[in-house]
């Protein structure tokens, strides 16, 4: 490892092991090496004194009084909705109808699609998401302007076009056997390259005729290492209109089982209104449930049941689902999760620690997409995806977290307090 690509910065430090126990080092220094492949990963981390002896000589950039932690990880985010944000309805199916595809139809046009993806990035920077697996809209020309500003930028970010070829309006219903054409081109042309990733992305059992949710599976199995995205068990007009759709199914989720579009790096969002053997299926598939609280609040969908996801063991991790969800802030996300988790569908509810709620937006929303080792953790050999937190942001997150006993009370005083002004710096590998 040549010392000459080494960079080290110097400041409190968060990590996560293996099972997303918190590591904190008031005084820590994280040291990072550039690949041969061009992308920068942790070589050395932890406490000040201990790693810093292990690399004389090495040049470090010191950061008093701020905290550096993971990149956030949203994984499930529409970036074409950038624009639907707050936008108001009865709930799931009138705001698709009223606001969403209207909005998404836009996206045939290349160049607007090009300046909502750079306003898009810029905004997961501003809030330190450093990757996110991401919606487009049913135009490759949408995923294409996705893939190019995300490449251009290096980062680590899955997306894919939207396949909708029934109950959809004009300006967003596409055609069977050319999406299905349309997604094969992208996925040669995308997935793999450099860190980027190509998600299947049907975008609920009911927009997509049967031939489509096929394809989509057959492309899947055809190409194992993609991803696959969708919305399950959102809400409960959708789940009833599934059950005339599907009547012989046992259930929402287990139309896409009979499709074949159950298996890890399959995620959903949503996965409110599931049942024990949905969660069961959840589990044995290797299948993740995006979580995704402030949205479910404000489209008035529901509450994820989380004692019941972690007995199942069901994979989650948390999602922004912006423009359903009302910011992409995974603070307000984290905070939104905290609410539902004591709200919850269990009789007691929970209290999530506040350490829980950022591994689930963190290492755990990593893990849940298959990308346990490669970031999320700031363990060695993760790429160096990082956030450089400032507690003195405000006057009332300086007065809090002054007064923090301990990581879980600092931690809470961000996600309670925190927001975009919180995020100095956001340091991509
Ligand atoms: N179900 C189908 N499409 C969508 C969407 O765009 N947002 C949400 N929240 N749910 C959906
Ligand atoms: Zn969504």
């Amino acid at each position: 490892m040549s010392t000459t690509s080494m960079q080290a910065w110097r400041a409190q430090l968060l990590r996560f092991d293996d099972e997303g126990r918190p590591l904190y080092d008031s005084d820590g220094l994280l040291v990072t090496a550039e690949g041969t492949d061009g992308v920068r990963r942790v070589v050395d981390a932890g406490e000040y004194g201990a790693v810093a002896a292990r690399h004389a000589g090495l040049a470090v950039e010191h950061l008093p009084g701020r905290l550096i932690a993971p990149g956030f990880v949203d994984m499930h985010v529409h970036y074409p909705q950038l624009d639907v944000i707050g936008s108001p309805a009865d709930g799931l199916l009138p705001w698709l109808e009223n606001y969403t595809f209207p909005a998404e139809a836009r996206f045939a046009d290349p160049a607007h699609a090009a300046e909502v993806a750079r306003f898009f990035f810029d905004e997961l920077a501003r809030h330190g998401v450093t990757t996110a697996l991401a919606f487009a809209t049913s135009h490759p020309a949408s995923a294409e302007a996705f893939f190019t500003e995300a490449d251009r930028r290096r980062l680590r970010m899955m997306g894919g076009k939207v396949l909708q070829d029934r109950h959809s309006p004009d300006g967003v219903r596409d055609q069977t056997e050319q999406s299905l054409l349309d997604t094969e081109a992208l996925i040669k042309r995308w997935h793999g390259k450099g860190r980027l990733g190509y998600a299947i992305t049907p975008r609920f059992a009911p927009s997509c005729s049967d031939a489509q949710m096929h394809g989509a599976a057959e492309l899947a199995r055809r190409h194992p290492t993609t991803w696959i995205q969708s919305h399950v068990a959102e809400n409960k007009d959708e789940v009833r209109w599934v059950r005339e759709l599907y009547p012989a199914s046992r259930s929402y989720l287990d139309v896409y089982r009979q499709f074949g579009l159950l298996r890890p790096r399959a995620v959903y969002a949503h996965c409110i209104h599931l049942d024990e053997a949905d969660r069961r299926l959840m589990h044995e598939t290797g299948t993740a449930a995006a979580v995704s609280p402030t949205s479910n609040l404000f489209l008035g969908s529901g509450f994820f049941d989380y004692v019941n996801a972690e007995r199942h063991a069901m994979l989650h991790g948390l999602a922004s689902d912006v423009g359903g969800g009302t910011s992409f802030s995974p603070f307000h996300t984290m905070l939104a999760a905290y609410y539902v988790g004591r709200e919850g569908q269990s009789k007691s509810g929970l209290s999530l620690a506040p350490s829980k709620l950022w591994w689930q937006h963190t290492g755990g929303a990593a893990r849940a997409l298959g990308l346990a080792g490669v970031i999320g953790t700031l363990q060695g050999g993760t790429e160096a995806d990082f956030v450089v937190l400032n507690p003195q942001a405000t006057p009332l997150l300086a007065r809090k977290s002054a007064q923090a006993g301990n990581l879980e009370e600092l931690l809470f005083a961000f996600i309670v307090l925190g927001d975009d002004r919180l995020v100095e710096r956001t340091v991509t590998a």
